[in-house]
């Protein structure tokens, strides 16, 4: 049964459950129409977050829309994200539970999408000594630098034939293997359960996974569950997923193996557990605490990270004058004679930063952050925020906005030449890693992980598009099309 159908099926019944017409004494933040019981349901596709900026144009900067059973807040200027994610972080600083994010986090066991609370701190802290820290960082940094290298030899071969080839495919190994060897110590050009090219489609199922909706999503608890159970859509949501789940599962075994001698993050998790099991610890990790760990180092590490570099190379070719201001000083600053990048290398340049920060500006890969939840009611610019309202706050039209930067769409890294924002998380115009206490803990190694792949790009070859290909077209397309294929100049 379509989950359609189980919808029409249950709706009489939902409504008197749910009493979604009780008139609210609250100030609530303006909304578009709603149609009864469904709310703003039906409009949920054209809420892309470029459109979100439409709904602030005609809303204003809190918004409120209802899907279903669940309000949803969205916040789009400066003024209201530093109040929510400062003056009330501690008030909204759980996660939303859906359907997807269930199965892809393993019962929320990970740190992005565990409610706030005691496992959550144990296993942020975790991270950050275990993968995070300057320390970790910089112990990791052969393998960054390593693996730049190959992917530039690999990529030196299609330049000398000029064979197009496909950059995103090309990220995702790379950002892939670096983060697989220092996430997992697994090599995945030497793995067995795993081709290094399948990483790409395997961070796609998980996210699409995580994008799902269902029933229970929108009409959250025992009569929704019940439903995506009836209609099938959690099983289907299973199965995309399973392909996924046995890589983890692949992943794990090698931890378990006797006889293993190396100590990420993963063996750390698994040494703490026995001791738990040993010392009867109120804390006790389990399978999907590592599994969930497992999930959010792929999921969070790799597709962002890649994706944010895809947009750089796109803006240069669309901006060919920036492109050769960025690649002069490249260039000129670390001269023509390098056959190996070094991160250190990054220290000389000053205006190449400065298009990065643009483009996470322009760009940010997560443009609406990771959805809150408040955990009670608060006030946002005078209106009431009911407690479990669902928090998106609109980094994409903050990071746009007119009133805040100037020809706010075009991509111009000069306009940060006198400026000292930055995106760390104290800047509320520009927060493309979030704020508060659910800030990106892998920041660092994000921006690492960008500058260095940019850097290398930039410093071996020009890019451009192929002659008489559709792709000259993507080139200059808007937001959603991420897929051309380049051309590499030696
Ligand atoms: C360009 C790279 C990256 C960007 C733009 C980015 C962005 C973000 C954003 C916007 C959030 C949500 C923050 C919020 O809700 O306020 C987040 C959370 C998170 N990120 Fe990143 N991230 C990047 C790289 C990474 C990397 C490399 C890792 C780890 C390998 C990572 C791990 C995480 C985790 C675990 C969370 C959840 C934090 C929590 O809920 O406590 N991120 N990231």
């Amino acid at each position: 049964m379509s989950v359609f159908l189980c919808f029409l099926f249950l709706a009489p019944l939902i409504l008197i459950f749910l009493h979604v017409f009780k008139p609210s004494k609250l100030n609530l933040p303006p909304s578009p129409k709603k149609l009864p019981i469904i709310g703003n349901l039906h409009q949920r596709g054209k809420l892309h977050p470029r459109n979100r900026r439409n709904l602030a144009e005609k809303y204003g900067p809190v918004a409120l829309l209802q899907y279903g059973n669940v309000p949803v807040v969205v916040i789009s200027s400066k003024e209201a994200a530093e109040e929510v994610l400062k003056i009330h972080d501690s008030e909204c600083c759980n996660r939303p539970e859906t359907a997807g994010t269930k199965i892809t986090f393993y019962n929320f066991k990970d740190i992005g999408l565990a409610p706030f609370g005691d496992e959550w701190t144990a296993l942020r802290k975790l991270s950050v000594v275990e993968l995070f820290s300057v320390k970790k960082l910089q112990s990791f940094r052969n393998i960054r630098e390593e693996e730049n290298d190959l992917c530039i030899k690999k990529l030196s071969e299609f330049a000398t034939t000029r064979t197009p080839v496909n950059l995103e495919r090309t990220l995702f190994t790379l950002i892939g293997n670096i983060v697989c060897r220092i996430g997992y110590g697994i090599n995945l050009y030497e793995c067995e359960f795993v081709d290094e090219n399948r990483i790409m489609e395997l961070v796609h199922k998980s996210e699409k996974v995580i994008r799902a909706t269902a029933f229970s999503d929108f009409f959250p608890g025992r009569i929704g569950r019940l439903v995506d159970r009836i209609s099938g859509q959690e099983k289907r949501l299973k199965n995309i997923f399973s392909e996924v789940d046995t890589f983890y599962q692949n992943i794990l075994d090698e931890h378990l193996k006797p006889g293993r001698e190396s100590s990420d993050i993963i063996d750390v998790m698994i040494d703490m557990k026995k001791k738990q099991e040993k010392d009867g610890d109120a804390l006790k990790f389990t399978t999907d605490h590592l599994k969930g760990m497992i999930s959010d180092i792929l999921t969070a590490g790799v597709g962002g990270s890649a994706a944010t570099v895809l947009w750089g190379i796109t803006e240069l070719i669309r901006n060919p004058k920036v492109m050769k201001k960025v690649q002069d000083e490249i260039r000129t600053k670390l001269g023509d004679e390098k056959e190996r990048i070094k991160e250190e290398d990054l220290n000389q340049l000053h205006y190449f930063k400065l298009m990065v920060k643009e483009l996470f500006r322009l760009h940010p890969s997560t443009p609406l952050l990771l959805p809150r939840q408040a955990l009670s009611h608060f006030k946002v610019q005078g209106y009431d925020i009911p407690a479990k309202a669902q928090i998106l706050v609109n980094v994409y039209a903050i990071g746009r906005d007119p009133n805040l930067w100037e020809n706010a769409d075009e991509f111009n890294p000069d306009r940060f030449l006198d400026s000292s924002i930055d995106y760390k998380g104290g800047n509320f115009e520009f927060i493309p890693f979030g704020s508060g206490r659910r800030i990106c803990p892998g920041m660092t190694m994000g921006i690492i992980l960008v500058e260095l792949t940019l850097l290398n790009l930039l410093y071996f070859f020009n890019w451009g598009v192929p002659e008489k290909d559709v792709a000259r077209e993507n080139v200059t397309r808007d937001e959603d099309n991420l897929d051309f294929v380049q051309v590499l100049h030696p």
